[in-house]
């Protein structure tokens, strides 16, 4: 356990994650409260990676749910091994006919076979999903319940149940209880809203595209080969290109895709031919890619007296 939310913040730098000071803040209280995070925000922020992050920091297995839509309890549960089950039934033929053998009737010989369900219905013919393992971990374990938002409204309250107590009910086993409670991360890119109960139970943090000292921190980080004075450039346009009017604004992966774009193409500077063949690695629409083009080159123009420049296309440095 952290002593401090610092040290939270400290030990996720150590993962290569750059949290905020709300982040390590939200992440502490969790452990310290035992409540799940719910990290809302739009894709590509980092909050996947946060929870990869915080189960490496905390020395945890980290047992991953991705949600779709159609997930249902026995993908996220359990469910029985059926093809095992067969197997068994198959390689045990003898044993099920000598232990039927006497029986006169039907029903007999049924009541009889019943008598003997436990041993198809044990843990052995049980297949665990990522929630079921999150519980019977031996060890703690982070859960990342991925994409919430994805899943029907139907399966959210189901995750409502386990989420309270950490337990489950196996009508043949009986009630399972988790024997460590799990750091558990919900994630949502915010698709649909969530349930007000859900946001109850859980710690809420909207995380969103980081600052620009911070983005800067996570491309020098990350794509350590990218020249710094260019690193800086590259960031301070992805951030110009999130306050335009766009479709789908780039995401902290699409900066690093282009960073590391940028080094293998072993661009010096972000002159106007290099940013006009790579822009589609961070605008994946036609309609934001002419918009990029229209706005960045009425900023440049706005921003200067001076003649358009064929050559290096300035920007202004970060403050
Ligand atoms: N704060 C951060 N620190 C370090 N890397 C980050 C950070 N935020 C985002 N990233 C990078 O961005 C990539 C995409 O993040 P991801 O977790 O997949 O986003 P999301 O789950 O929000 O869609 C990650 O692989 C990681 O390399
Ligand atoms: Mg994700």
């Amino acid at each position: 356990m952290f002593a401090t939310t610092t040290e939270v913040g400290e030990a996720l730098g150590r993962q290569q994650y750059i949290a905020t000071e709300e982040i390590s803040t939200v992440l502490y209280l969790a452990e310290k409260l035992g409540k799940p995070v719910l990290a809302e925000g739009p894709a590509g922020v980092g909050k996947t990676e946060l929870a990869k992050a915080w189960a490496a920091a905390s020395c945890r297995e980290l047992i991953r749910l991705q949600c779709y839509e159609g997930l249902d309890e026995t993908k996220a549960l359990y469910e029985w091994e059926y093809a095992k089950q067969m197997l068994y039934t198959q390689l045990l033929r003898d044993k099920l006919s000598q232990l039927l053998s006497d029986a006169t009737s039907l029903t007999a010989a049924a009541d009889r076979l019943a008598s003997e369900d436990d041993v198809f219905f044990s843990e052995r013919f049980l297949l665990p999903r990522p929630l079921l393992q999150a519980i019977m971990a031996d060890k703690p374990v982070t859960l990342l319940i991925d994409e919430i938002d994805r899943a029907d409204a139907e399966f959210e309250a189901f995750l409502l149940e386990v989420l309270s107590d950490f337990q489950v009910s196996v009508p043949e086993l009986g009630t399972l209880r988790a024997r460590h409670q799990p750091l558990v991360l919900l994630t949502s890119n915010n698709t649909r809203e969530l349930s007000e109960a859900l946001k109850r139970r859980c710690i809420y943090i909207f995380i969103d595209y980081p600052t620009a000292e911070a983005e800067l921190r996570i491309v020098r980080l990350r794509v350590p080969e990218l020249a710094p004075s260019l690193a800086r450039q590259a960031v301070e346009l992805v951030q110009r290109l999130r306050r335009l009017d766009l479709k789908k604004s780039p995401s902290v992966s699409e900066t690093l895709d282009w960073a590391r774009a940028l080094v293998l193409l072993n661009a010096k500077a972000l002159d106007p031919k290099t940013l006009d063949t790579t822009l589609s690695i961070l605008l994946k629409h036609e309609a934001d890619l002419q918009r990029a083009r229209r706005g960045l080159s009425r900023e440049e123009r706005g921003r200067s007296d001076e003649p358009p420049s064929n050559e290096v296309r300035r920007l202004r440095p970060l403050r």
